[in-house]
């Protein structure tokens, strides 16, 4: 029986014709091995695990075209049609030139995915396709930076302190308009490192979505050594396993008193026309009291004493530098979020029109899914009485992934 031609909607590029010459392997980087299976094998697990099928078009080196072509049969199993290899280029830009080649007709929106990312998990796929699904702009995953950043000169004397409330560490999977990226690419006229970067050369607009701290790209041999730290430590899928005795949960409450004079922004939304809430951020109470669940949970500092209530870059902050930042202390801690719930009460804003909408944003921020309800307190207390918001949230976070021997082939 012949099937459709098929017709898919989203492309993966994975791009790994790269030597790898900082990692010093005798193979090029996407064939090194990464506990038991290559690089690039591991790159393409989040791919299969999509939920909308995609093409997926892997780019090798030429001296490896047939080994990748084995390592993508095996990864797809039935899918294999969906998939193509095709041969890079030179620079990474001429690599995914390649790729951009052999898109197939229906495709609207290109995805670009360094290999060497290997544990980029399905979550950041999904991310910036409903990112370039709702805003028609590309959109890359980004994380913020929690360096001091200095720019210095060429005789090693700093110059400033860089403002990093303004930068961000930006990843792949990186995600594109197929038109978009087609037209930088046959406009391009220098080598840029990411997509995003070409994008802006030729005066596209690119978002940055919440990255993830384990799309970290194998570029030393420290970093394969961490990966495989971190694939050992558990499943192949490099997330916390859903089983096992070291779940832990967290509470978090808090609270903000209406301000007229503000706008509301509360669960990471904005609420046109209705009273804001007092504090130096936006008080946001919803994210507070998820980020003090999800630190509470993972044993560290609640929000006060690490965000501190008067540092000047957190003037009017919205949920996502509290919740992203959040997360990436519970990473540098050993944890990971599997899930988080949090109750607003209060008698405004009327919540339940806009519940799956801040469920949706809060779930993009922090990678796990969030459940957000709301209630009132029948006119008892300061909440009843209309003097402000509360918000009650717990989390259930587990550790990084653990050794288990000889995991996948
Ligand atoms: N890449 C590619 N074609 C190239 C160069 C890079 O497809 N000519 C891919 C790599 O395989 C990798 C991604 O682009 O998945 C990011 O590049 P990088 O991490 O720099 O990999 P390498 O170029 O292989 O490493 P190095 O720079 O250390 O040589
Ligand atoms: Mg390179």
């Amino acid at each position: 029986m012949s099937l459709p031609a098929p017709t898919p909607r989203v492309a993966i590029i994975v791009v790994a014709a790269g030597s790898g010459t900082r990692l010093g392997e005798p193979l090029p980087k996407a064939f090194v091995d990464l506990d038991g299976r290559s690089i690039l094998s591991r790159s393409l697990d989040p791919v299969f695990g999509l939920s909308e099928p995609a093409q997926i078009i892997v780019v090798a080196p030429s001296t490896h075209a047939a080994e990748a072509r084995d390592i993508v049969g095996r990864a797809a199993g039935h899918a294999s049609d969906a998939c193509t290899v095709v041969v890079g280029g030179d620079s990474r830009q001429a690599s995914v030139a390649a790729g951009l080649a052999v898109l197939e007709p229906s495709v609207e929106v290109v995805l670009v995915h360094d290999a060497a990312r290997a544990l980029a998990p399905r979550s950041l796929f999904e991310r910036v396709v409903a990112a370039v699904d709702s805003s028609a702009r590309g959109a890359i995953p980004g994380l913020a930076v929690s360096d001091t950043i200095k720019r210095v000169d060429a005789t090693s004397t700093v110059l400033e302190t860089v403002d990093r409330s303004q930068l961000s560490a930006v990843q792949t999977p990186q995600a594109f308009p197929r038109a978009e990226l087609v037209a930088a690419y046959a406009a391009a006229d220098r080598e840029f490192t990411d997509d995003a970067a070409l994008i802006q050369h030729v005066g596209g607009s690119v978002a940055i979505v919440a990255g993830d701290p384990l799309a970290f790209k194998i570029t030393t041999p420290w970093d394969l050594r961490r990966a495989a730290q971190l694939l050992t430590e558990g499943s192949s899928s490099g997330r916390p396993q859903a089983s096992g005795p070291a779940f832990r949960t967290g509470v978090g409450v808090d609270a903000h008193a209406f301000d007229d004079g503000q706008p509301l922004w509360i669960a990471g939304l904005f609420w046109p026309g209705e009273a804001g809430l007092a504090g130096h951020s936006d008080g946001d109470a919803v994210a507070h009291a998820l980020c003090d669940a999800l630190l509470s949970a993972a044993g560290l500092a609640d929000i006060g004493g690490i965000f501190g209530v008067d540092d000047p870059r957190l003037e009017g902050a919205h949920a996502e530098v509290f919740l992203v930042e959040t997360l990436r202390l519970l990473h540098d801690s050993g944890f990971a979020p599997l899930n988080a719930s949090v109750q607003l009460v209060g008698n405004r804003p009327r919540f339940a029109p806009r519940k799956a909408e801040a469920q949706e944003r809060l779930t993009a921020l922090l990678g796990c899914p969030v459940s957000v309800s709301a209630t009132t307190t029948d006119s008892l207390g300061f909440t009843g009485r209309g003097e402000g918001i509360a918000a009650i949230a717990t989390a259930l976070i587990a550790p990084l992934p653990r050794p288990t021997a000889g995991a996948g082939a």
